[in-house]
């Protein structure tokens, strides 16, 4: 397919920070903070992790999240069902989301939804004029800025992780570190549910296949450094990273699959050899749940 010289030039700019923090600023004109969309997002989270998880397992257990994004919402609503203490692991420094106003409206939204939730809720701690909140240490363990692969909470410590569009962007040559530390901290009988995006987020509607179509080098070029670059494992190569790492029960639960299997198999026809040869059914796979118990 080749590369296209102005993805290679966004690739370029994406590589300092700063430029970086620019280039999504000018991606996300128009799309302000929007509390409700944020707010309804985190509610339909909420449902499918207790569903996942269940209530009984939530109950004084000690869970960590790994790429919690911009705000805590949902960590402060797992606590408000029980949970004893959130760990949160964010490589990005800057998100953290602390207004109050947003906090108040979700609370109040998900006690609606039946959610034993207080203002404020257990977890977060009002600044003296009510305007912002900070995590209370007692229940929150928050690691921003930290990679997944580098943050090591002590071994069998962890009743529960989990993560929501997250693995797609951890470095391949991070995942087994980031499979194996999960393993080792997760108590025996723990358990893990990572809902992993395997579309291309930059061509999701049109061709969710599309970054399948280059080689290492060219997608490298041209995506290595921004935002939604994604390592493109499919979900046969993350099972087997995680069996590697020493988990033994590893399955999928929830796995979607592009729907057309004609348009499907004229994607394949463009994908790179890496990608063409493989186990169709794998490589058909856009989204799924990875679940995984010690
Ligand atoms: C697509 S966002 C999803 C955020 C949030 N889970 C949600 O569903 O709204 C992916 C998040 O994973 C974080 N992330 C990517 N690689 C990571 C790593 N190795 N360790 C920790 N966080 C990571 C990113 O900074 C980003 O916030």
């Amino acid at each position: 397919m080749g590369v296209r010289p102005r993805d290679v030039l966004l690739n370029g700019a994406a590589r300092f920070s700063s430029l970086r923090s620019s280039l999504r600023k000018v991606r996300d004109r128009g799309k302000e903070w929007d509390d409700d969309r944020r707010i309804k997002r985190c509610l339909e989270y909420v449902e499918t992790r207790r569903e996942f998880f269940t209530d009984e397992r939530i109950q004084e257990a000690t869970i960590l999240e790994v790429g919690s994004g911009m705000h805590v919402g949902l960590a402060t609503l797992l606590l408000a069902c029980g949970a004893k203490k959130l760990i949160n692991i964010e490589i990005d420094a800057d998100y953290f989301h602390d207004e109050a106003g947003f906090y108040e409206k979700l609370c109040r939204r998900a006690q609606e939804d039946g959610i034993p939730v207080s203002w404020p809720p257990r977890g977060l701690r009002l600044s003296a004029d009510g305007s912002r909140v900070e995590p209370d240490p007692q229940y929150f363990e928050l690691h921003l800025g930290e990679n997944a692969a580098r943050v090591r909470p002590p071994a069998g410590s962890i009743d529960i992780t989990f993560s929501v569009a997250v693995f797609e962007h951890v470095r391949t040559a991070d995942m087994s570190t980031v499979a194996r530390s999960l393993f080792e901290m997760t108590k025996p009988g723990g358990v893990g549910y990572h809902r992993v995006d395997l579309a291309d987020h930059y061509f999701r509607k049109s061709n969710p296949f599309r970054f399948l179509e280059n080689s290492p080098m060219e997608y490298s070029l041209m995506y290595s450094n921004r935002g939604s670059s994604s390592n493109r494992l499919r979900m046969d190569d993350i099972e087997r990273i995680f069996r590697d790492a020493g988990w033994e029960d590893v399955t999928y639960s929830d796995v979607v699959k592009f729907p057309d299997v004609e348009q499907f198999e004229t994607f394949r026809r463009r994908f790179h050899p890496d990608f063409r040869d493989r186990d169709p059914e794998m490589l058909r796979a856009t989204s799924v749940m990875l679940c995984l118990r010690r």
